[in-house]
């Protein structure tokens, strides 16, 4: 059974209240097991958590004999951000689980890491619930091609997203709103207005159309053709841009030249109505 503690918008949570959650001692309730942090942390656009709380939650966790997991699906954008090694940042975990698909660029694979004991009992797991697969090394060679050429550039994706975020902050757009400041790594959230009626589905959805206007004027590539910018509703005030790998330089140009064009004309809409 699960209980959640409440996110802090930086991807923390209060202590003393993780410690208060604390259950075994009543009879009728579960007994505690375990803590999972995630990190970075999606939900709060791709925050780090900071070493020292990572630190303070290991420190509670031996404290009270539980074990500690970090759900690390973007733990190598955690650590180019943090600049530290993967193993400093999860030193107080008992389990890891490392996705090498999302920013790694891998088409698909995740990795579980701990004790052989956790690991043999996690492939019994694995083989209950059907997820056993024979030939898994042909994604296991993706995964090395991750680690090695993939995991080296991510502080570049990393600065691609501080370009967008900062463009975007410095629109000075009532009705949308980024915080360039706390953007970590490779996840830009944009917030629209709560007073704007407009939706996240409707901006996504105005993101990936080209309108005549825009290739008639400067909103397209060289080739004149349209730009199209996808995007995802992470709630419906909320989009969230990520930046990867394959999002080039002059890429990163030509989303910038399509949001700052459809931000502007959903902006004058707005204001006109
Ligand atoms: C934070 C987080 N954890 C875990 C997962 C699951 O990864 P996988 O499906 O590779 O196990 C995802 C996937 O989207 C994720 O975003």
């Amino acid at each position: 059974m699960l209980s959640t503690v409440a996110n802090k918008p930086d991807g923390t949570f209060d202590l003393q209240e993780l410690e208060e959650r604390i259950r075994g001692s009543n009879i009728h309730e579960p007994v505690t097991a375990m803590v999972a942090v995630e990190n970075t942390h999606n939900y709060c656009g791709g925050k780090v958590l900071p070493l020292k709380f990572l630190d303070d939650v290991g420190a509670l966790c031996k404290k009270h004999s539980l074990a500690l997991h970090m759900d690390g699906a973007r733990l190598f954008n955690a650590c180019a951000h943090a600049q530290e090694e993967a193993a400093r940042v999860v030193r107080d975990c008992d389990s890891v689980s490392v996705c090498f698909s999302k920013g790694l660029s891998a088409p698909v694979g995740s990795a579980l890491v701990g004790s052989y004991h956790f690991i043999e009992q996690a492939r019994r797991a694995r083989k209950m619930l059907g997820g056993g697969m024979r030939q898994a090394g042909v994604l296991a060679a993706a995964a090395l091609v991750a680690l090695h050429e993939v995991v080296p550039l991510l502080a570049l994706d990393h600065k691609r997203a501080q370009v967008l975020a900062k463009v975007i902050e410095g629109l000075f757009l009532k009705a949308f709103t980024v915080d360039a400041h706390n953007t970590h790594t490779n996840i830009v959230l944009v917030r629209i207005s709560e007073h704007a009626p407009l939706t996240a589905d409707q901006l996504v959805q105005r993101l990936a159309q080209v309108c005549l206007a825009e290739t008639q004027g400067d909103c397209k590539t060289p080739n004149d053709e349209g730009v199209i910018v996808k995007a995802t509703e992470f709630n419906s005030k909320t989009i969230r841009f990520t930046l990867h790998r394959e999002i080039t330089d002059e890429d990163l140009w030509l989303a910038i030249m399509k949001i700052t064009y459809v931000f502007k004309e959903l902006s004058s809409n707005l204001e006109n109505k």
